[in-house]
């Protein structure tokens, strides 16, 4: 649908941009002065800081459930699926729980943009409120998806208290509502559930943008995979991704910077004349003080800046490498570990039988 909306659209235009190219885009924002930005986001924009996204073919959530058998690694995130078995998505909030990593470049693009003045909204589908850590404020941002900053109980709808279910998420354990016992839930979208009134409020605000972004993400859900088509023709669009996604790259004032995110953002605000300002957005995120001594220490020589860098490129590579058995390490322990406190569980059960405790639907369907 998306395709054919922007090719059907597209033939008579008259193109704002003088070509389809970062430089040519960078023209327009400072010759326009751009100032009403709205940027789109997904689970691509966290996968530096150490999440994982969900459709990546080796590293993603829902790649690394399959071993588990599922038959839809998607049920994880399913309302009717977590009414009957709640503890998939409980071996896996943990993980996904925000306080654990830093934001990333592309979370402190969004706050210099707001920095700027230059940030209409920030759409995003993540729930680890990445962006908030980087200083994004609360108004600017839409959650499309929700997030894991409250919770309630799924059957009377009361909120249950962030200190018990920090708990609860912790241990890998099912919380249940105070009042009624039912399940509780963080308010986080899942399939079969209506996205925040937010969203719907503001989904019409792309169409005043002069300026959109989107980055990271697959544009498969919908309504937020629909958003990018609601800039209005003639909009310059910029998507930086590893791969062509939902249509963008069919209409003539589209640039596409295909390929590593933190590198096309950078490679962006270098071109803006922002690499420096943007850096040090960045640093602000960083919560080791070691860094932030170093900063202030004496400049360094041109080898050891080098060889910095050098460093700095290996350790990403290695950890990049590492994400995926690291992670699929950790559901295997995590799982493990729910197994061996499970009434009757012997340690040398096979796995599809230890697991069956955690999606009893697939012991039934194997039998
Ligand atoms: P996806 O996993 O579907 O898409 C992430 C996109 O980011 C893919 O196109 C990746 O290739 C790209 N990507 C990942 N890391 C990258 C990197 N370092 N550099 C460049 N590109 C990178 O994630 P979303 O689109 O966010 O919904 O998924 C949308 C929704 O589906 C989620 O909000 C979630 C999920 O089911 C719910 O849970 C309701």
């Amino acid at each position: 649908m998306g395709n054919e909306e922007s090719t059907l659209m597209d033939e008579n235009q008259t193109p704002v941009l003088e070509a389809p190219t970062v430089d040519a885009l960078v023209k327009y924002i400072k010759e326009q002065n751009v100032k009403h930005v709205v940027v789109m986001v997904g689970a691509g924009i966290s996968t530096s800081a150490g999440i994982p996204d969900f459709r990546s073919p080796d590293t993603g959530i829902y790649a690394n459930l399959a071993f588990l058998d599922l038959e839809e690694p998607e049920d994880v995130f399913d309302i009717d699926f977590f009414r009957q078995n709640p503890k998939p998505f409980y071996a896996l909030a943990r993980e996904l729980y925000p306080g654990r990593y830093r934001p990333t470049i592309a979370h402190s693009f969004v706050k210099l943009l707001h920095d700027k003045g230059m940030l209409l909204k920030h759409f995003t589908q993540n729930i680890d409120c990445l962006e908030r850590q980087a200083g994004v404020p609360g108004e600017k941002i839409i959650e499309a998806h929700g997030s894991f900053a409250t919770q309630r109980c799924i059957d009377c709808k009361v909120e249950y208290p962030d200190d018990k279910m920090k708990d609860f998420v912790a241990k890998s354990e099912v919380p249940h509502c105070l009042e009624c016992n039912g399940l509780v839930k963080p308010d986080i979208v899942f399939f079969g559930e209506a996205l925040p009134r937010e969203f719907h409020l503001n989904s019409q605000l792309p169409a005043s943008a002069d300026l959109c972004i989107v980055m990271g993400t697959s544009l498969t859900v919908h309504p937020f995979a629909a958003l990018p088509q609601r800039c209005s023709p003639g909009t310059p669009r910029l998507l930086i991704n590893m791969q062509r996604v939902g249509g963008m790259g069919g209409r003539p004032d589209d640039v596409l910077l295909l390929g590593d995110i933190d590198e096309g953002v950078r490679k962006f605000a270098r071109a803006l004349g922002w690499e420096e300002e943007l850096e040090a957005v960045w640093e602000e995120t960083n919560p080791d003080p070691k860094d932030r001594e170093a900063e202030n220490a004496p400049p360094q020589t041109r080898d050891e800046r080098l060889q910095d860098e050098v460093d700095r490129l290996t350790a990403e590579v290695d950890r990049t490498l590492g994400l995926s058995n690291a992670y699929e390490q950790r559901v295997r322990e995590r799982l493990g570990e729910l197994r061996a406190n499970e009434p009757g569980q012997s340690s040398s059960s096979s796995s599809s039988e230890g697991l069956a405790h955690v999606f009893p639907h697939l012991a039934h369907k194997s039998r």
